[in-house]
């Protein structure tokens, strides 16, 4: 899908991926990119099509009045990016709300703006969706059970439409990269995560606009995830094996 003249919504706007994701699709003349987020304290911005807005997308009823009131001030949503996420360490001992947290965040948020949009995406024959999961949604995150089995269901959530409505002109593109400076990551530099490097938001951004204008389903931004991914379909036992060495080198 084109970005020009397009009505683009990004949740998690106000930091890392989301911002930069939201000020390129702006270079790119969108018309109008609104970004969500649950705070826009360090956030400025000097375009007059970039508009902020408060919303909290775990909340089904806040998101669908926020899109309800986008569609009516800025037209219908074009593109919508569920990029809001957090990363909380931790085994399964974690409580319960460290649970609902990364559910509601990593996949009903998801599963809200589908719900929402595709009825009237249907009716337009179009409309795209870029759902952040994570290079541990394909592989795994060592030092995080919630993160990593929530960025999965993420894929999945993901695949999921693009089967079902692919060909009536519903694009989905999942965003899987490894680590990437911002906020999330700030002061894990040396975590397994950050081992093929860190990437800079921006070139995130530009990875994501190529696969939309595409409409390629799969965004890996690191290289290396997709031949640990293939070795991972190729020997799934020996690609655990290779994990559980990976954990304990790190963990001693
Ligand atoms: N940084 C990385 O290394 C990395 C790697 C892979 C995937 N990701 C994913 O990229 C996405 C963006 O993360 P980031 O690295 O830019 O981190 P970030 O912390 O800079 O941005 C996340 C944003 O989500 C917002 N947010 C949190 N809860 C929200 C809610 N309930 N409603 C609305 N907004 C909410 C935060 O306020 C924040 O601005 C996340 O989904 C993250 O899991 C990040």
């Amino acid at each position: 899908m084109e970005i020009e003249n397009k009505v683009i919504v990004v949740t998690g706007g106000s930091g890392g991926i989301g911002k930069a994701l939201s000020t390129h699709f702006i270079h790119e003349n969108a018309k109008f990119v609104i970004a969500l987020d649950i705070n826009f304290d360090n956030f400025k911005s000097k375009d007059t099509n970039l508009i902020t807005k408060i919303c909290d997308v775990t909340d089904e009823k806040e998101l669908t009045m926020v899109i309800d009131e986008i569609n009516l001030k800025f037209g219908l949503i074009d593109i919508f990016c569920s990029n809001a996420g957090i990363l909380s360490l931790g085994n399964e001992q974690v409580p319960i709300e460290d649970w609902n947290k990364n559910w509601n965040l990593h996949v009903m948020s998801h599963v809200f703006a589908a719900k929402k949009l595709i009825p009237e995406m249907l009716k337009r024959g179009s409309g795209y969706f870029v759902n952040t999961s994570s290079a541990a949604g394909l592989l795994s995150h060592i030092d995080s059970v919630t993160y990593s089995t929530t960025k999965h269901a993420a894929i999945g959530f993901a695949e999921w439409i693009a089967i079902t409505y692919g060909k009536q002109g519903i694009g989905v593109s999942i965003l899987c990269p490894q680590a990437v400076e911002t906020a999330m990551t700030m002061g894990r530099e040396n975590a397994v995560s950050a081992l093929d490097g860190m990437m800079k938001p921006t070139q995130i951004a530009l990875d994501v606009i190529k696969a939309v204008k595409e409409e390629t389903f799969l965004i890996s931004p690191h290289e290396q995830v997709l031949g640990y991914f293939q070795n991972k379909a190729n020997n799934y036992s020996r690609w655990i094996g290779g994990m559980q060495k990976l954990r304990q080198k790190l963990k001693s």
